[in-house]
């Protein structure tokens, strides 16, 4: 869909829709008012008929308005003006775009993106509701034999802004919301594509397809063969059950001097996480198939970054592997010597991204990144502890940590700060090896996250477990393409771009 920012008074749009706010109980919002204006109260007599309370969600959608250039009208209830609120405001787009595209507009003038939403000004508003647009019209059909496509989609949606000193700004939310939107786009498209279809090869060949579209970007992979040489045992015990071979990806976005530090970006890429040996109950195990949420995120933030073409180095690393039962599989009880040399007693094969991660986080250490960051679907203690609003994030430096609580406040797609303390590591003891990979059923993320801590000391490192936020389960099962605006946003906020004036 195309966007675009302008000035004007709303009764002097020409367009197919124009999209004013009414709020609760029956009261005219500003502009509403400008158009009841011309149209000689034709807006208050339907409000005073009880046509429209104004409850937050509510449509009513008026043809011909009497005087009105535009050939119809959308009224959108907003609730009580005074109680317009970020979550309510994203609430009220999404419903908005839909009704739009599905009444047969395929253009509008939004006049939302003068709502009064607290704390916010018209970069975030105008921003947030790009996102929402772009996500709320997102479907998975591919796969499907018969696609069903709205007869006449919205193509083009205007937003308003109240002066003109305001329109750069708008321009650059535009600018931005869509290099996100894109990255969620791909970011949900991969994670949603079916295990059979998205192995470790499949992550690969994605990562390959986006290098080649931008120059900045180039692409590698280290396979089996070279993980045998550097002795990535824990990475590659983990996939010795699946017939798909584990393939380390590495995306290179060059956006700096060669001397610039990159930030790295280590995704979790399970194209199937079965359990292995220590075999998952089959209830809901097809979702599974979304235990590369983490690499997915990576792809999408690598690809909002090309787009944005941010002056920093980034380096994205997908951890592509598949985790099966099988003679060949790994068990219990194995001990695995890490790339770092460290040795790990397995308990669980089901604590197998910490594995992959691990001598992942090794690797990488040959880029002297400034800072790393992990992104996976790690615990599902971490939907316990959660739920789905929040990811759980975990880091042993503290400066990063509120970068990415920053970053997550800003673009609205939450995190929230779990403790490494030294107490926790004491449960990873093992008798037999330097540790085990499972420290109880206590604090199930936070012994993940001491887990991967042991791996990070030669940088600024930051975990983000995304096992409650990566997809939604239910009716709308599928990928949510988060946490592709938390990572763009501490992307952005680390250039000059992301300062805002
Ligand atoms: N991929 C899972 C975590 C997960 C579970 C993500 C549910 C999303 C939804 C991970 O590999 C796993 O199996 N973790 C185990 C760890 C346990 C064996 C210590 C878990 O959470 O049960
Ligand atoms: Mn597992
Ligand atoms: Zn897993």
């Amino acid at each position: 869909m195309e966007f675009s920012v302008k000035s004007g008074s709303p009764e002097k749009q020409r367009s197919a829709c124009i999209v004013v706010g009414v709020f609760e109980p029956r009261r005219l919002s500003g502009v509403a008012e400008q158009l009841d204006q011309v149209s000689e109260g034709y807006l208050s007599n339907l409000l005073r008929r009880g046509d429209l309370e104004g409850k937050a969600g509510q449509m009513l959608l008026l043809h011909h308005v009497p005087n009105i250039l535009s050939e119809r009208v959308l009224l959108v209830g907003c609730g009580k003006e005074r109680e317009l609120d970020e979550r309510q405001y994203k609430q009220i787009i999404e419903k908005t775009i839909h009704t739009l595209n599905e009444t047969g507009s395929m253009e509008a003038v939004c006049f939302l993106s003068e709502l009064h939403v607290k704390g916010r000004d018209t970069y975030w508003k105008v921003r947030q509701a790009v996102e929402a647009a772009q996500a709320g019209l997102y479907t998975f059909n591919q796969l499907k034999t018969r696609k069903e496509e709205p007869r006449r989609p919205l193509r083009k949606l205007v937003f308003n802004v109240p002066t003109r000193r305001e329109l750069p700004l708008g321009e650059r939310a535009i600018q931005h919301g869509l290099a996100v939107s894109k990255g969620m786009l791909i970011c949900r498209d991969v994670a949603n594509m079916p295990p059979n279809i998205c192995t470790p090869r499949y992550l690969a060949e994605q990562a390959e397809a986006m290098a080649g579209n931008y120059d900045n970007l180039s692409f590698s992979t280290v396979e089996e063969a070279e993980m045998a040489e550097l002795g990535m045992n824990a990475y590659l015990a983990v996939g010795r059950g699946s017939e798909n071979e584990s393939v380390l990806s590495l995306l290179h976005y060059k956006g700096a001097a060669d001397d610039v530090p990159p930030i790295v970006l280590v995704g979790k890429g399970l194209t199937f996480d079965a359990g292995g040996i220590s075999i998952k109950p089959s209830a809901n195990m097809d979702e599974m198939k979304y235990d590369m949420g983490g690499a997915a995120s990576v792809l999408g933030a690598m690809q909002a970054l090309a787009e944005l073409q941010l002056p920093i180095n980034v380096i994205g690393a997908v951890a592509g592997c598949e985790n099966m039962p099988d003679g060949k599989a790994y068990r219990p009880g194995d001990v695995l010597t890490t790339m770092s040399g460290q040795t790990v007693e397995v308990l669980n094969t089901d604590a197998e991204g910490r594995l992959v991660l691990c001598d992942t986080l090794t690797y990488v250490e040959r880029f002297s990144p400034d800072t790393v960051i992990d992104v996976a679907t790690l615990t599902g203690a971490c939907i316990i502890a959660l739920g789905h609003h929040a990811s759980g994030l975990m880091s042993t430096h503290n400066p990063l940590a509120h970068e990415l609580l920053n970053a997550s406040e800003q673009s609205g797609d939450r995190a929230w700060r779990l403790p490494l303390w030294d107490e926790y590591q004491d449960a990873l003891d093992s008798p037999f090896a330097d540790m085990a990979n499972l420290g109880g059923r206590d604090a199930g993320s936070i012994g993940a996250g001491c887990f991967l801590s042991r791996f990070t000391k030669k940088y600024h490192w930051a975990h983000l477990d995304i096992a409650g936020t990566a997809w939604r389960s239910g009716a709308k099962k599928g990928a949510t393409g988060r946490p592709v605006p938390l990572l763009t946003q501490f992307l952005l906020n680390r250039t000059a771009a992301g300062q805002q004036d």
